[in-house]
């Protein structure tokens, strides 16, 4: 086809595995053909990139509950992307499927792994955040482990990003007092406003944070959504009340750490109240993403459930939004437009 002829296939790989904080020189980004679909593939043009905290984790050589990245290969994430050819009778050109696919322009699939998605009943984007693993990741926690009942006092930490602002909504939509944890004081409006939390600590500023969850949370705490780890944690685990359930999500404080550092020791905490606290991985749960779907998706047609986005332009920025998450840049899900 003649556009082939025209246009450079673009493709981001991992150069090497990041030493602490990833770099810039961690990744590159390589030209080449464009590949054709043969016979029962697609070829698919990626249009959204959705950059995440756990890629990091991707990039060390762990075993862990998902496969590490190949140093000289390409980094994959949740995509969007249009199918521009097809040999697939499933598939058709000008459809948008969503998918774990390689950071490349163009790429051919065989079309498992891939889910068709309608740009009629939300914006694409919206398939990566809360209609994506992202929403599913917030109702799920909150389900399965936080199993928060109306009337708790819940705590979110990253609460501005892209799933904390979908569990601090869901406290609210089941009546509960919903306090976050943020970065800044733009943010902390920010879940005010927009996203109808209780209140929020800025945790950059706060001087003893403990201290300032007991004043906004007086009743002690019931359920704490973890998506940092290390210090807030910490803070949150002195505020536990009896019976308390803490959900650890993610722990992006400790992700760029060559070394653990040692905290205090949860135990003796843990045993006076009877608190639960348990690991999530949200790829546990693959039975319940429909039902987890369509609740967040009647929640969006009601306008119940608000959602913010930070979308960067261009496919040579995916490493650098994606390092941006660690300074905290984004408010809402980032997402890079290709
Ligand atoms: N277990 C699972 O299945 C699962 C699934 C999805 C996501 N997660 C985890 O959930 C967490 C949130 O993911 P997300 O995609 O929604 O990202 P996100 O919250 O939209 O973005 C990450 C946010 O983390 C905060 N942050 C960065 N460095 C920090 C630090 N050192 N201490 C405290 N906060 C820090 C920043 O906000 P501030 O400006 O507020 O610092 C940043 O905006 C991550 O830990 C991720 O790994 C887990």
């Amino acid at each position: 086809m003649a556009y082939k002829n025209m246009i450079m296939n673009k493709t981001i790989i991992l150069k090497r595995r990041p030493e602490g904080k990833p770099s810039l020189e961690d990744f590159e980004l390589q030209t080449g053909e464009i590949p054709e679909a043969g016979p029962n593939e697609i070829l698919l043009k990626t249009k959204y990139v959705s950059v995440d905290p756990y890629l990091r984790g991707r990039m060390r050589d762990e075993k862990s509950y998902i496969n590490p990245f190949y140093v000289n290969e390409p980094v994959e994430s949740g995509i969007i992307a249009e199918v521009i050819e097809s040999g697939n009778p499933n598939f058709k050109r000008g459809e948008f499927v969503n998918g774990m696919l390689k950071w490349k322009e163009y790429q051919v699939v065989n079309g498992t792994g891939v889910n068709k998605v309608d740009p009629e009943m939300a914006p694409l984007t919206v398939f990566l955040g809360v209609l994506g693993l992202t929403g599913i990741t917030a109702y799920l926690g909150l389900e399965k482990i936080g199993k928060l009942k109306a009337g708790e006092t819940l705590l979110v930490s990253a609460a501005a990003g892209a799933v904390g602002s979908v569990v601090g909504q869901i406290g609210k939509i089941m009546g509960c007092k919903v306090i976050g944890i943020a970065g800044s004081d733009e943010k902390i409006e920010k879940i005010k406003k927009s996203f109808n939390f209780d209140d929020g600590i800025n945790y950059q500023t706060s001087e003893n944070l403990k201290k300032e969850i007991r004043q906004k949370c007086p009743n002690g705490v019931d359920v704490y959504f973890d998506n940092v780890g290390g210090e807030i944690l910490d803070a949150a685990l002195m505020n536990m009340n009896k019976f308390g359930r803490v959900i650890n999500c993610g722990a992006i404080s400790l992700y760029n750490k060559t070394e653990v550092p040692m905290g205090p020791r949860p135990e003796g905490i843990l045993i006076k109240n009877s608190i639960m606290m348990q690991g999530f991985t949200v790829r546990d749960y693959v039975k319940d993403f429909g039902p987890a779907i369509n609740q967040l998706s009647a929640w969006l047609k009601e306008d119940k459930l608000k959602y913010n986005e930070t979308i960067v332009d261009g496919f040579e920025n995916i490493p650098q939004a994606f390092l941006d998450l660690f300074e905290g840049k984004n408010k809402g899900k980032m997402i890079v437009r290709v």
